[in-house]
Order: C-alpha cells, then structure tokens, then sequence
C-alpha cells in the first residue's frame, strides 16, 4: 500500500500524452479466447488492472507476453476452463472470460465477481442473455457454472439496462454462436464499438450501424488479428481538470475529442476555455468556475466514470452545483474525504449539492476507489499546503504513472510506499 505525497497550488503547465484505454484492453484481452491463433495488441497501459486480466489468461493456459506497450495474446491450448476467485475478485472485469470461453469449450466456470465500493453491481443481464443463447447457467458455491453442450445459438436479446460488460460478454458469445445474435438496447461506449473493431478484424461480422442494435453473425472459425487500441477518454478527462483545477494551462495530447462530447460541454459551461486541434485538447480556465449541473447516464452522457473527478473541480466553483449520479448507487465515496479538505458537500438521494468554496486544505485522504481516489489527487494538487492521499493501489489500477505525468507538469507529487 502506498500514498501519493502533494504540495498543492502549484498551476500545471505543459503537455501531456494519454495512455492506452483499459477498459478498451480488458474486454479485447478477453476477446483473444476466441481464436487459437496469436493476437498483437498495442497501446495497452501499464495497469494493475492490465496484469491481472493477463493473469487470469494464463490460469486458463493462454500464453501472454507484455514487451513495453505491447501484448501478444495466443488462447491456441487452453488448459482450463475454470477461472480462481483470488483473481476475479480482484478485479471485476475477469468476469469478461465467461462469454468467449463458454463460446469456445462449450463450458466455463466463474467466481461471481462481488459488488464493490461504488455499488452491487448486478450481472443479472450477463447471465439472462448467454441463458438465451441456450446455456445452462447455475450458481453454486459463489461460482456461476455455464454449460452449452450444443454450443450456443444466436438470438434476439434485449437489455433492461445498456450494460456496458453485458454488451461485451453477448457479443463475444455471439461470435461462435450458430446463427445470428441481435442485441437491442446495447451499450455503445467507445470502449464497446473498439472492441467490435478489432473483432471485425478477426474476420467477425457485426453490424452496429443501426441505432440501438448490435448485430453479430455467428461462424465457425475466428482469425487472430492485430490492433491497436484507442486512447483512454477517462485519462483524458481527468487529466484536463488537472490542469483547470490548479489554474494552469495543459494540452492533452492523443485523445479522441469525440469520445470526450458531454465532458467537455460541462466544462465549457463551467467557464473553461476548449481548444481542439488535430487529436490534441488544450483546456484554459478563463477566470472563475461556473457552478454546474451534471447528471451521469449512459454513454454518449455525462461519464459516471469522470463524476467523482468533476465533483472535485465544483467544490471551487463560484455557487452551488448539483451532480446527481444514477449509474452505481454508491458512487460519491470520495465526498467524506472531499469534506475532510473543507469542501461544503450535501448529499442525499443519489445526487451531491455543492456549494463552492475559495480554496481547500491539504490533509490526508484516502481513495476509496479508482476515481474517487484521483478525483482526491485533483482536489490535493488545488489544495492549500500538502495533502496525502492513502490506498493508491486503486489509483493505480486505472491511471498508468500518474504521479510521473502530474510532475511532468510541473506537479509536486512523490509516490511513499508503505
Ligand atoms: C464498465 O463497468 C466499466 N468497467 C466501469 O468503469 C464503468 O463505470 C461502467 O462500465 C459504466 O459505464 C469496464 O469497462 C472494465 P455496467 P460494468 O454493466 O460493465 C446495471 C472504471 O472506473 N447492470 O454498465 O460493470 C447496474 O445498475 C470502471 O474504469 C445491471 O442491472 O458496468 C450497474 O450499476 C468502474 N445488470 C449499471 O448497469 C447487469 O447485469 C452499470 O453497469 C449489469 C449491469
């Protein structure tokens, strides 16, 4: 366990490159159990998260090699059909092993990832849609054991919900199912239509063109491939309020203005100044921060996954703010501590009311989650004096070198490992 040390009021200056998405590399990771051949992926972040896909990987005999930003992923012997608790409650996103392993063998057993800190995080719509598919699903023993003797069948599936792992579990299942699978109501975040991408170059027919339906037609036999993935849009966006939040002046350098659409609306109208040139965005605060109004839906909405970090930017807003979230039922776990450096933070009813205030103090916080914990980072590098922010391993799950680009900066940020 480790904190991150910060000195705080120092205004951000410079240019900053984006890592690889890992929310684009997990399910793409888990998209190479499809094909006995050998994938190379590139662009893939330097993230725990990263390391413990490729471990669950290897516990089912799939060879995994990591050489700088690159990883070459062969699934041609598969030993295992059986994923380890130890890993998949480590990290929830394992759970994208089910689709394409029982897709591939027919049978597949998977610890239930558990909740975690931002909500319950339900798989209900995971398990209905391969059920669909003609599997046989049982949960027994905290594991959920799916088998399809005849293999899986394509059909119509429709989500209650636009879940973003549902969506990439029935997809990948759809690809060695027999027949056509359709799904309506999928989600369609960058993160989904990369991983699409890079099934069609592994020869997949999908068809996601039309509004509100994923079409994915089933064949016998999947191509390895080799692709890069996209820039990570959460990345993007906290890294720009980075540099608004401590007054400076910072060009992110390699992200897909279009992934970042509503983000970047709500920062405009809290009076931050946008400049887009080609794959570059340059955010300058003109003068006061506007109070803002920001509800969290599902892509192309305002990101749940940038709420935590917005809410930070607000507490130094000039008037009240109101974020309300309704993705995860449990996603303001970073207020607490928000409080704890004197931000004035009311909150009920799955929504925050915030009332701005001159400036924050540095103190020690401990991040609660992977956005909580830099939605901390950005209020210490604000904040009047030091802070310390505790727990940094679930920053470093989802933010490759952090503290190394903030001091790239101009930041003063130091890692201490317990
Ligand atoms: C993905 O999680 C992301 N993780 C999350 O990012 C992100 O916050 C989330 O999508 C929402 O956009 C990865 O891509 C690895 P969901 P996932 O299934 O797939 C309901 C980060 O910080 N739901 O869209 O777990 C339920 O209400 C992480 O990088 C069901 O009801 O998200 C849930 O709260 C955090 N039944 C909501 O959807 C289901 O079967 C969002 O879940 C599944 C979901």
């Amino acid at each position: 366990m480790g904190k991150f040390v910060i000195e705080g009021g120092i205004p951000l200056e410079g240019t900053v490159k984006v890592s690889g998405s890992k929310n684009a590399a997990l399910p793409i990771m888990a998209a190479c159990l499809l094909t006995e051949g050998e994938c190379h992926l590139k662009n893939i972040p330097h993230l725990a998260d990263i390391q413990v896909m490729g471990k669950t990987l290897k516990e089912l005999g799939v060879k995994v090699e990591r050489k700088g930003e690159k990883l070459s992923v062969n699934a041609g012997h598969l030993t295992r059909y059986e994923a380890s608790y130890e890993l998949v409650r480590k990290m929830r996103a394992s759970f994208l092993i089910l689709g394409p392993l029982l897709a591939r063998l027919s049978r597949a057993r998977v610890p239930l990832p558990g909740g975690c800190n931002i909500g319950r995080r339900p798989i209900d719509l995971h398990l209905k849609g391969l059920n669909q598919m003609g599997a046989k699903i049982e949960i027994r023993h905290g594991y959920v054991e799916a088998t399809a003797r005849k293999g899986l069948q394509g059909t119509n599936i429709y989500f209650d919900f636009p879940s973003v792992g549902a969506t990439e579990n029935i997809i990948l299942a759809g690809c060695l199912a027999k027949g056509t699978t359709i799904i309506e109501n999928p989600s369609r975040t960058p993160e989904v239509l990369d991983m699409i991408n890079f099934l069609k170059e592994m020869g997949v027919k999908i068809n996601e063109k039309k509004a509100n339906l994923i079409k994915i037609e089933g064949r016998g036999e999947i191509l390895p491939a080799n692709y890069s993935i996209i820039p990570d849009r959460i990345e993007a966006g906290t890294l720009l309020i980075a540099g608004v939040i401590s007054k400076g002046k910072i060009i992110v350098e390699g992200g897909n203005p279009n992934h970042l659409g509503t983000f970047l609306v709500k920062l405009k109208e809290m009076g931050v100044k946008i400049e887009i040139s080609d794959k570059a965005i340059r955010a300058t605060r003109e003068s006061n921060i506007n109070p803002v109004r920001v509800k969290t839906l599902s892509y192309p909405g305002f990101s749940t996954d940038l709420q935590p970090q917005l809410s930070s930017l607000a507490c130094l807003a000039k008037g009240k703010s109101i974020i309300e979230e309704t993705i995860f039922e449990n996603r303001f776990t970073h207020v607490p501590e928000l409080r704890r450096m004197g931000a004035q933070i009311e909150e009920g009813n799955s929504r925050i009311i915030i009332e701005g205030v001159p400036s924050l103090s540095g103190t020690q916080v401990t991040a609660p989650d992977i956005r909580g914990g830099a939605a901390l980072v950005l209020a210490g590098l604000a904040a009047r004096g030091r802070s310390e922010v505790f727990e940094i391993h679930h920053i470093d799950r989802g933010y490759e070198r952090l503290e190394e680009k903030l001091s790239n900066l101009g930041a003063r940020i130091r890692r201490k490992e317990d």
